[in-house]
């Protein structure tokens, strides 16, 4: 634990736990789970910006905040996120808003004297073919998936921003590249929310109506990855304590389910008792994606909260947060 002098005097992210941490997006379902986990462990200085308070695509507010709070720790995990609709439709938004957060953090980040800044992307900046499962080489080896490039650019270029001012400044600069996330937090939205939620949100309604089946798009067959944030938290407190490379890490639970067996268990936790009917002449989009995080388990970490657990903890929160 850092005492009173640790700002100054530490040399671990976790001997210095009175040292200022700014997590910027503090408010998602990324960056809330992260100033739990900081919280719990005992952080006491978390730097947090609504973006009202704080709109990151400023540059000149930007460099305002970090020379007049000087973060000792960033943790970035503000973004403007959204599904394969959204990204279509206002690319424009996607690539420039992202592009703009992470320069202007990064960048004034450096200038202001951070010691140690954690960018997280996601896995689709891999190619759209990559070998499976996908290891960190795979980047810029072959095309994106067209649908969310403009996303996808703005992260490999934050990555690659990262490596640049490593290399030129010998900073502190990491990135990290979590799978598919869930928990509490999560957007539970009916039309723009990710499959886990979405499938958590249609079988609670389903079963408060007392329906007695819900549809599903597709087979059921496509393989996917799932990583509880509080997961991920953990794994970006590891990172910031233990890895100081020039490479991105993958950061999944090396765990894959069908979509099926997804549905089954959600349905399960939820309580459903209907029936649960797949619509097979809907597409059933990639057939399997999963990260290989060999890397990060190398370095020593693993995930602890399984896709069960995880999905209880994740309805109870619904229950209580979500509007019914
Ligand atoms: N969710 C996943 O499954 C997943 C998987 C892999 C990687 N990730 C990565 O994790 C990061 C966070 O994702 P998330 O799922 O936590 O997203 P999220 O829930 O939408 O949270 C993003 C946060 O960023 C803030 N933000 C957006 N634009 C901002 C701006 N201009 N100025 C200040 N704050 C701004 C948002 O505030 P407002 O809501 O007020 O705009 C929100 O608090 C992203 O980099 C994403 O790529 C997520």
């Amino acid at each position: 634990m850092g005492g009173p002098n640790a700002d100054a005097a530490g040399d671990s992210f976790l001997s210095e736990r009175s040292a200022k941490v700014f997590v910027a997006g503090h408010r998602g379902l990324v960056g809330s789970a992260i100033v739990r986990k900081l919280r719990d462990l005992g952080f006491a200085n978390l730097v947090l910006r609504t973006h009202a308070e704080l709109d990151l695509t400023r540059q000149s507010d930007v460099e305002d905040f970090f020379a007049s709070e000087k973060p000792r720790f960033v943790i970035l995990a503000a973004a403007k996120v959204g599904g394969i609709h959204a990204n279509n439709t206002y690319p424009a938004d996607f690539i420039a808003i992202n592009l703009q957060i992470q320069t202007n953090v990064i960048d004034s980040a450096h200038r202001h004297g951070v010691k140690k800044l954690l960018f997280l992307g996601s896995s689709c900046i891999y190619p759209k073919f990559a070998p499976q499962p996908i290891m960190e080489d795979a980047l810029l080896t072959a095309p994106l998936e067209p649908t969310n490039e403009w996303y996808a650019i703005a992260k490999i270029a934050g990555i690659k921003m990262c490596q640049a001012y490593r290399i030129q400044y010998s900073w502190d600069a990491i990135s990290g590249m979590p799978t598919n996330l869930y928990g509490p937090n999560d957007n539970f939205h009916p039309e723009n929310s990710h499959v886990l939620p979405a499938l958590m949100r249609r079988f609670h309604e389903a079963k408060v109506r007392g329906a007695k089946e819900v549809v599903v798009w597709g087979t059921g067959s496509p393989l996917r990855e799932f990583l509880h944030v509080d997961d991920l938290a953990d794994a970006v407190v590891f990172l910031m304590e233990k890895y100081s490379g020039l490479g991105h890490v993958n950061v999944g639970s090396g765990k894959e389910v069908t979509i099926k067996e997804l549905a089954e268990l959600v349905k399960e936790v939820v309580g459903f008792e209907g029936q649960l009917v797949w619509d097979s002449s809907k597409p059933d989009g990639t057939p399997r994606k999963l990260m290989d995080s060999s890397k990060l388990a190398n370095l020593g970490w693993t995930p602890k909260i399984s896709l069960k657990e995880g999905l209880r903890d994740t309805y109870k929160w619904y229950l209580e947060n979500v509007k019914q």
